[in-house]
């Protein structure tokens, strides 16, 4: 601990951190542009000055940039005085030359940081009358917007993009007074995590093209915290909405998972929930004719149909909420219940939930992550299936890089130290199918199929609990390769690994935990990751003990004849030919969505629910961390002739009818008690967020900010008055401005940002490091004593036929994952299916330039185009599992008859 005085008072801090961050954690105002609590500090903007002084005696001090001035102990510093702001006035001005004064038609107004400094800054008048630098602008893709005329030169963004993201196709050009930050040509950025640029540049450089599609001032938006849907990471959100459109979504600190940034998919992926192609009325399908109805109506005909059928079983969804699927638990049974995962997948993720509860291992969170001098990636691509988890990996091996920065005194947060003492010898360890992206740096990376990869981890586990093993022939790749990574892990002190359910195999997930055991058992400090396919896969394999296989072998068996399915595309597992026969052996088939998916086209009753923007829930990520996410608007405010509901109201509403109970309140809070009551497991949920109940100071929480007026009304020609909100009866959110707004330390969920003076995404820093309680969500299961042993596998199947091809899957960031398909930026911008296979086939296969393949498998025939690896494994063929029409039953099939086709 130090002690410094600032401004006459004194106080006690660490070390820790910077003379910036301290101030700024203890609410003093010092402006600043070039540092960012992730990037570090560079001390190049000038703008962070204060003063310090020797002494007591010493009246004049010297002006300090606090950014790069660590903490010690007696330091004397001012924050405020004459020669100190008109310093900073004057940096202001400097910066500000040639920035345009376009705030009015500047899409950052409101939200912008160069906006807060100057005016923290005091600077209000342009004395420089000369024709300022004018910057082409470049075309970056579907996101972003670029207008460099707005650049105050803080480098922020290169900073950001390539010394922190990895990225490569990102720099900064020319010199002097004419810098420029950009591509080297016109392109899409590559990064799948540039949408972060939004945030981290302090102006309107980079905006952001979704949202100029619906744009809103902030203060006209209203605001939810939320949690991402788009992968089993659970980053957290802020979800921004304004007359029905989602037209934002901002990144929600959470000092253990996201931080600061998210990935585009994250970020971008939301527009189907704006998408126009949606049922926004419950429906049945009669006699091939589609009759709208009202609630009551088709509440009472399906409680009819379920009354008088016991041969029903509900779907339930991964990218649902727990609440959605108990409530469908409890209207069809936990006998009838199924977690709407194919077989093998359910298995994967049930072997994962008893790894998460019984092994003892430590599953780290994303923050943790960083902290660890080796991963070993098995089978799994992160960056297109867990993309913020790619990013903490790119951390972590910058921290190894610079692992001896303590030894040289350099404070993490020193970043031109930190890149100068770093060294190029990487910590990253991969097996996978095919090349991806965070190869480029790996220490090594070992291709195999699938079946190899069991073979070459199993091993590795054995060579790690030192037993034999009966492998016989192993190539002198697999045993070079696994010697190489033996000696690793027993080199570092702090492994993780990490694997899941992309790979579709049982076997890695568990020679992974294998791996984990024997180096928990050397007495290292091991991490285990094991990531799964959707947001709740978790949340779902811990209340159903049935996969979608089991509910497919009894339909076919003539078991069933009522499918109740919640928010579940069957058609994204099952091959159309054989889903559509399956269906076709079903005389009802309830249908619950916000999306039209091929398998709501197929209902014979269809109840329109409300996405994750429009309803309140909770989901699992793959720390077994319970998150909630909260509503930020009530579709049925904007049009009350829609009949949008929660899929949780629609199915006890059913369930009570059926039983005859009235006059039961349903919300979400009864909806918790209830599941609580009966799945001892969720009892934590309580203490995941506080109830509908909870008030500060009397009031709800409003949603939108104090300066929301409707002065940008946009329906104002046809009336001024703002549509009334309903009350929010299932959250301690208020759907109005009208209710606790003052920013607050102690709240992990807070639906916007702010703090006086503190309009943008920066006033983060003046709530964090006073507290860092941003840490919201409770684990399920809790570290451990239990210590069950997996044991090692002995074999593998020695009659499996290596000369036979088989379908591997890969995933890409925009068209793998089920909800973005429906965003009209995506599918029209990304989703091109193509097959991966060794480039030596264009020979085998007299392939010519730009030919498409064609194949048989599972009795279908596919046709599509090719892109040729040097790394793929012979005889493997990779498809986009998730695309449509390629679902994920084709995992691991054997491929006939392969063929270029002209
Ligand atoms: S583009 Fe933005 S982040 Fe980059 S240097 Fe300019 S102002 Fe800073
Ligand atoms: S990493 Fe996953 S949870 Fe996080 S923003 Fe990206 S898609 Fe969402
Ligand atoms: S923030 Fe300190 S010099 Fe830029």
């Amino acid at each position: 601990m130090a002690i410094i005085y600032i401004n006459k008072k004194k106080y006690n801090f660490s070390h820790a951190n910077n003379l910036l961050q301290t101030c700024l954690s203890l609410n003093i105002d010092i402006p600043y542009f070039c540092w960012h609590p992730e990037l570090g500090s560079v001390g190049f903007c000038r703008l962070c000055a204060v003063k310090q002084y020797n002494n007591l005696n010493d009246s004049s001090g010297r002006i300090i940039m606090s950014c790069i001035t660590p903490i010690v102990n007696n330091m004397i510093i001012t924050t405020h005085d004459t020669e100190v702001n008109k310093f900073r006035k004057g940096i202001i001005e400097l910066l500000m030359t040639n920035h345009p004064h376009d705030c009015p038609i500047c899409e950052e107004g409101g939200n912008c940081h160069l906006q807060d400094m100057t005016v923290l800054t005091g600077h209000h008048n342009r004395r420089y009358t000369f024709d300022k630098r004018i910057h082409k602008n470049q075309y970056l893709g579907h996101f972003i917007s670029h207008q460099m005329n707005r650049c105050i030169g803080c480098y922020r963004c290169v900073r950001y993009y390539k010394d922190y993201a990895g990225g490569t196709d990102f720099g900064v050009y020319g010199a002097s007074n004419n810098i420029y930050f950009g591509r080297f040509e016109d392109g899409c950025l590559d990064s799948e995590h540039s949408g972060n640029l939004i945030e981290v540049c302090p102006t309107g450089v980079f905006t952001d093209k979704l949202s100029s599609k619906n744009y809103n001032r902030k203060w006209d938006l209203q605001h939810a915290p939320s949690i991402c849907q788009h992968c089993s990471i659970g980053c957290n959100i802020i979800v921004g909405e304004k007359y029905g459109i989602v037209s934002k979504i901002e990144n929600r600190y959470h000092s253990h998972i996201n931080r600061y940034f998210l990935c585009d998919l994250g970020r971008f992926g939301y527009n189907y929930v704006n998408t126009k192609y949606r049922l926004k009325y419950p429906i049945q399908v009669f006699q091939n004719k589609c009759i709208i109805l009202n609630q009551n109506d088709s509440i009472d005909i399906v409680s009819n149909i379920l009354k008088n059928t016991n041969r029903i079983m509900g779907i339930g969804s991964i990218r649902s909420s727990l609440e959605n699927n108990f409530a469908l638990r409890k209207l069809v049974g936990k006998e009838n219940f199924s977690s709407g995962m194919l077989d093998n997948e359910h298995k994967c993720v049930k072997l994962i939930i008893d790894i998460l509860e019984n092994s003892g291992l430590y599953i780290p969170t994303l923050y943790e992550v960083e902290s660890y001098d080796l991963v070993l990636i098995i089978g799994e691509d992160i960056t297109h299936t867990s993309p913020r988890l790619d990013l903490a990996i790119r951390q972590l091996n910058k921290i190894q890089q610079s692992k001896n920065y303590q030894q040289y005194n350099v404070p993490k947060w020193h970043n031109v130290a930190m890149l100068n003492i770093s060294n190029k010898k990487t910590c990253i360890y991969i097996v996978h199918t095919h090349e991806i992206k965070l190869d480029n740096i790996s220490a090594m990376s070992h291709y195999a199929s699938i079946r190899d990869q069991e073979i070459f981890t199993t091993v590795l586990a054995h060579k790690i609990y030192g037993v034999s093993h009966s492998f016989k022939n192993l190539t002198a790749d697999v045993m070079n390769d696994t010697e190489i990574i033996y000696k690793a892990l027993l080199s570092c002190k702090k492994p993780l690994i990490i694997s899941g359910t992309h790979s579709g195999s049982i076997n890695l997930i568990h020679s992974s935990t294998n791996i984990a055991q024997g180096l928990q058992a050397l007495k290292k400090d091991v991490g285990l990751i094991l990531l799964t396919a959707s947001s709740n896969s978790i949340g779902v394999g811990l209340i159903s003990d049935f996969s979608m296989t089991d509910v497919m072998n009894k339909i076919s068996s003539d078991q069933i004849d009522t499918l109740v399915i919640l928010e579940n595309d069957l058609y994204r597992y099952v091959l159309k030919k054989d889903m559509d026969c399956i269906l076709k052996k079903i005389k009802n088939i309830i249908v619950l969505d916000h999306v039209l998916t091929p398998t709501a086209r197929k209902s014979t009753i269809f109840f329109p629910t409300t996405n994750f923007s429009e309803s309140s829930g909770t989901i699992v990520n793959y720390e077994s961390r319970m998150q909630r996410f909260f509503s930020v608007f009530n579709p049925m405010v904007y049009d009350n002739t829609i009949c949008i509901l929660e899929a949780w109201f629609w199915l006890y509403k059913i369930y009570y009818k059926i039983h005859n109970i009235n006059n039961i309140d349903i919300t979400l809070d009864h909806v918790i008690q209830d599941y609580i009551n009966h799945i001892i497991i969720f009892k934590s949920v309580l203490n995941v967020a506080p109830n509908e109940k909870y008030r500060i100071l009397n009031q709800k929480i409003a949603r939108l900010s104090h300066r929301a007026s409707s002065r940008t009304a946009i329906f104002s020609e046809l009336n001024i008055h703002e549509p009334k909100q309903k009350n929010d009866e299932n959250t301690m959110f208020a759907f109005s401005m009208e209710g606790n707004q003052q920013p607050n330390q102690d709240m992990e969920y807070i639906p916007f940002v702010w703090s006086p003076g503190w309009n943008s995404l920066h006033a983060w820093n003046k709530y964090i490091f006073k507290n860092d309680h941003y840490n919201s969500g409770v684990h399920i299961f809790q570290r451990n004593n239990l210590n069950k042993k997996y044991d090692l596998i002995e074999r593998y199947d020695v009659n499996a036929r290596n000369d036979e091809w088989k379908i591997i899957p890969y995933y890409v960031l925009f068209g793998s994952e089920e909800l973005s398909q429906y965003s009209d930026v995506i599918s029209k911008n990304y989703s091109t299916a193509y097959v991966i296979i060794h480039n030596k086939y264009k020979k085998i296969l007299g392939l010519a330039l730009n030919q498409k393949i064609e194949f048989e498998c599972l009795g279908q025939l596919f046709q599509l185009s090719i892109q040729f690896s040097s790394k793929i494994p012979l005889k493997q063929l990779g498809l986009p599992l998730g695309f449509p029409n390629i679902p994920h039953v084709l995992l691991g099939c054997v491929v006939k008859n392969i063929r270029g086709v002209i």
